[in-house]
């Protein structure tokens, strides 16, 4: 089932009046100021480029965001996978992966004859900086982590169906199509992202019992997790104009 249909920003902001306000509220407060007004009504920045009503995307340049969106969503899927850090692991198979999703994508691009690129180096340079921080530094990883997987739910749907209307014939890719209901499984990453950031105010419960998420992170952890968020914007922004390009 495709949960394309069911996600719509009015439910995201419904479920946010409603759902146990941790620290995902905040880093998501942090990120909707880093947009600009024409992306999205809580941005504050001026914008600087065309609004995605007025991009002119080309398949070359999509496909070059898609392959260096794959290295980014293979490396973090094999973060998870490998966890340097133990909280890590929390977000193994959370259905929010796109890795797979992708490779049907290009194998699609490629039956229809199109060359697949190599990735270029603003994917390859993300993939290597989200490897190093994944091994020193959690806080500003977990940041990353969010920002890449839900702004693809937000605003990264929406740029998806305005280029495939204007050059894939409203052709939807498997990059924008979850296996179940997305409201769900953003909540469930939610929810365990809230825990790792602040497990011990939930008090003792024994499915909860991990004991490396006990120790919930101190003001700084927070500020520092916070403070990360423009890094994500400035490259998961640099990947998104390669569509441009
Ligand atoms: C949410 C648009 C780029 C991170 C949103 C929302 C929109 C949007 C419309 C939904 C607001 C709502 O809930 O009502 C856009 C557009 C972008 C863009 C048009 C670029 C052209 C980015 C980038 C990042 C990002 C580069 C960070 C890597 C987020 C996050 C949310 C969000 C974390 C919150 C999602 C949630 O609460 O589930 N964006 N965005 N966005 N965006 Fe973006």
């Amino acid at each position: 089932v495709s949960a394309t249909t069911t996600e719509t920003p009015k439910k995201r902001q419904a479920a946010g009046g409603t759902r146990d306000r941790g620290f995902v509220d905040e880093m998501r407060a942090v990120a909707m100021k880093l947009h600009t007004r024409d992306q999205a009504k809580e941005g504050e920045k001026t914008s600087e480029s065309p609004p995605v009503s007025k991009w002119e995307p080309s398949v070359e340049g999509y496909l070059r965001f898609l392959v260096d969106s794959k290295l980014v969503y293979d490396t973090l899927e094999t973060i998870v996978q490998k966890a340097a850090y133990p909280s890590y692991a929390e977000f193994r198979s959370t259905g929010l992966e796109r890795s797979e999703k992708l490779a049907k994508d290009l194998e699609w691009f490629k039956d229809q004859g199109h060359t697949i690129p190599e990735p270029s180096s603003v994917g390859a340079s993300y993939a290597k900086y989200l490897e190093e921080l994944s091994e020193k530094d959690p806080q500003a990883f977990i940041c990353h982590f969010y920002n890449v997987y839900f702004a693809h739910t937000a605003g990264g749907r929406m740029i998806g169906r305005k280029v495939a209307e204007k050059i894939l014939d409203n052709k939807e890719l498997e990059f924008y199509k979850w296996d179940g209901d997305l409201s769900q499984l953003l909540q469930n990453v939610r929810d365990k992202l809230n825990r790792v950031a602040s497990s011990a105010k939930h008090g003792f419960s024994p499915e909860l019992f991990v004991p490396h998420l006990l120790q919930s992170w101190s003001r700084e952890e927070k500020d520092h997790c916070l403070e990360e968020t423009e890094k994500s914007f400035k490259y998961s922004g640099s990947i998104l104009r390669l569509i441009l390009s």
